[in-house]
């Protein structure tokens, strides 16, 4: 079989496939507008009911992507296919945690998780008993009625969660959900989502700045370049089923994969302070 061919069976039985994926931004530059490339000919193929992880630099385009994976903005060149379709707009098949909560705060947790299910036409009493199951699955049964304000952060996140499993997405897409959370609530949301994950066999794209968190939650781990960003390697994680060892963090296998990954990164985040720092290489970040 060719290179090329081979490259239409994986891309065919992609969940996902990010087709030599770039995205411009207009910027203001003094009284001008110039063009920034934030992510420059990207390819990625997640497999149905993989759990990729992708980590990469401060400002390198993770969220970026995840927003074009959302159809929440469009690429500047390439595709992005779903299922081998081109997505052309956010839809119901795919399920967002973004980066900051994003709840809507004159809507208790119950009815923030409601909302997506009267997109779907559910009926009030089949929403209600689906927000009641999915906040138990977080751990928030009794906390119906709160307000988003009445909640803790990490409590805010777990209700985005059950929001976005709540419409039973074949996809989720997750920016840095508990990047600000503190280290034992990180943890515990991390051992529900594997369990989540593990039971509904969803497709998981989850971006993080946490190495240790992409090598626990990933099948594999994509690292990204500096700006503008590119998918620089994909790492494999061999690891066992995590439920079954709760020690696997302390492991060699898993010390080996972190400090692969940190070495892969720690270039990258180096190129980005240098590019941040110059006057000069930060306008290189604007495209031709
Ligand atoms: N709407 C926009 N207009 C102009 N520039 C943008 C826009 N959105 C993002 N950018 C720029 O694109 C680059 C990538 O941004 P993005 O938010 O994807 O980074 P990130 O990798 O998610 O960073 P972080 O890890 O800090 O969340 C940044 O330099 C950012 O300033
Ligand atoms: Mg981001």
């Amino acid at each position: 079989m060719s290179e090329k061919q081979q490259q239409a069976v994986i891309t065919e039985a992609a969940k996902i496939s990010f087709q030599n994926v770039t995205k411009r931004f207009q910027v203001r530059e003094g009284r001008g507008v110039s063009e920034f490339t934030a992510m420059d000919g990207v390819n990625l193929d997640v497999r149905p009911g993989e759990f990729m992880a992708v980590v990469g630099p401060s400002g390198c385009g993770k969220s970026t992507l995840l927003d074009l994976l959302a159809g929440l903005s469009h690429p500047t060149s390439g595709q992005i296919l779903l299922d081998g379709r081109p997505i052309t707009g956010p839809g119901l098949d795919r399920g967002i945690v973004f980066q900051q909560y994003a709840l809507f705060p004159w809507r208790t947790a119950r009815a923030n998780i409601e909302f997506g299910l009267e997109a779907k036409g559910f009926s009030q009493k089949e929403r209600r008993e689906r927000a009641r199951h999915y906040l138990a699955l977080v751990g928030l049964s009794g906390f119906e009625n709160r307000y988003p304000h009445e909640l803790s952060g990490g409590m805010k996140q777990r209700v985005a969660i059950a929001r976005s499993l709540a419409f039973d997405p074949d996809v989720l897409l997750m920016d840095e959900p508990f990047a600000a959370l503190d280290a034992q609530t990180r943890e515990s949301l991390q051992t529900e989502l594997l369990s989540i994950w593990e039971q509904t066999g969803k497709t998981i794209l989850f971006i993080t700045h946490g190495i240790d968190e992409a090598v626990y939650l990933g099948q594999r781990v994509a690292v990204m370049t500096a700006r503008p960003g590119r998918i620089k390697r994909i790492i494999d994680i061999p690891l066992g089923k995590r439920s079954e060892d709760e020690d696997i963090r302390s492991g060699a296998e898993f010390g080996a994969l972190r400090h692969e990954i940190w070495s892969e990164l720690r270039e990258e985040v180096q190129r980005s302070q240098a590019f941040d720092r110059s006057p000069v290489t930060a306008k290189a970040g604007l495209a031709k």
